[in-house]
């Protein structure tokens, strides 16, 4: 792992020709034992010591429709976000603070142990389903979202995120931020590609049929 890391690192350095890479996570052999060996009872303590669950609950469910849940997501996917802010291919004060002090055996057993919580379930909320969850669109090279995302959104393999049950402010401004390339550490630019093509009710109209019910506080305001 620490290898990998030095020789992205370097390559980076020696070739200014080169784009800056979208993450400097490989899902090596290395790297996979690593993910394995999470400890689910240690990642439980450093969830709390660590200060994650102000933000993410201790059971992986935010408060705040702008904090993601990450609940029952997969290991590889957390493990590797949670390198990407370490590194800073992906940026954000808190999580960059977060996990500035942790070493990658403790980002192995946060990865375990909030992939072994419940998620909550997608709230469908659409009267139809978006053609872009199992069609896509050929005319503007858009894939199918449950192509990459599994059959029902539940999340594939490695780096790709379930999506069922996110929070859907957290889950439009991941769009937006792919959109506008303000988050770019999608490798292959899977996802930068596809946030580019679609219109803000689209995104509004997936967001509402991925995402959890709203939280109720968020609900009331709407309420007489
Ligand atoms: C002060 C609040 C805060 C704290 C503390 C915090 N997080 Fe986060 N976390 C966030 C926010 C906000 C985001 C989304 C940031 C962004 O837009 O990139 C996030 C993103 C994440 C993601 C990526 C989620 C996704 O769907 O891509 C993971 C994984 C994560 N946090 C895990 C942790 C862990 C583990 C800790 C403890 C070491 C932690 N967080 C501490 C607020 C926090
Ligand atoms: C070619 C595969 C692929 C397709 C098709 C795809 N995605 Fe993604 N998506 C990804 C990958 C990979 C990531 C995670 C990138 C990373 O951070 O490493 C991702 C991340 C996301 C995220 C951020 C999740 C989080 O927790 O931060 C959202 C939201 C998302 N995709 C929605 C969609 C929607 C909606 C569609 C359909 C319009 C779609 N995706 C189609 C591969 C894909």
């Amino acid at each position: 792992m620490k290898n990998t890391i030095i020789m992205s690192i370097m390559l980076c350095f020696s070739g200014m020709a080169f784009a800056e890479p979208s993450s400097l996570v490989a899902y090596d052999k290395e790297t996979r034992a690593l993910i394995r060996s999470g400890s689910v009872e240690n990642g439980q303590k450093l969830a709390s010591s660590a200060k994650c669950k102000k933000c993410h609950g201790m059971n992986g469910l935010s408060e705040d429709e702008d904090d993601p849940n990450i609940a029952g997501m997969s290991a590889t996917y957390i493990f590797k976000q949670l390198k990407d802010y370490q590194d800073e291919t992906r940026s954000e004060r808190s999580m960059k603070k977060a996990v500035r002090k942790l070493s990658d055996q403790d980002l192995s057993d946060l990865s375990a142990y909030y992939a072994a919580q419940e998620m909550l379930p997608a709230a469908r909320a659409t009267d139809v389903v978006p053609v872009l969850v199992h069609k896509g669109d050929s005319k503007r090279m858009v894939r199918a979202c449950n192509s990459c995302h599994g059959q029902n959104g539940e999340g594939g393999e490695y780096d790709m995120p379930a999506l069922n049950g996110q929070r859907s402010g957290y889950f439009i401004t991941a769009m937006e931020e792919f959109k506008e390339e303000d988050r770019t550490n999608d490798i292959y630019w899977r996802m930068r590609d596809i946030a580019k093509e679609l219109t803000d009710e689209e995104i509004e109209e997936l967001a509402s049929y991925y995402s959890a019910a709203p939280l109720e506080d968020e609900e009331e305001d709407g309420e007489e």
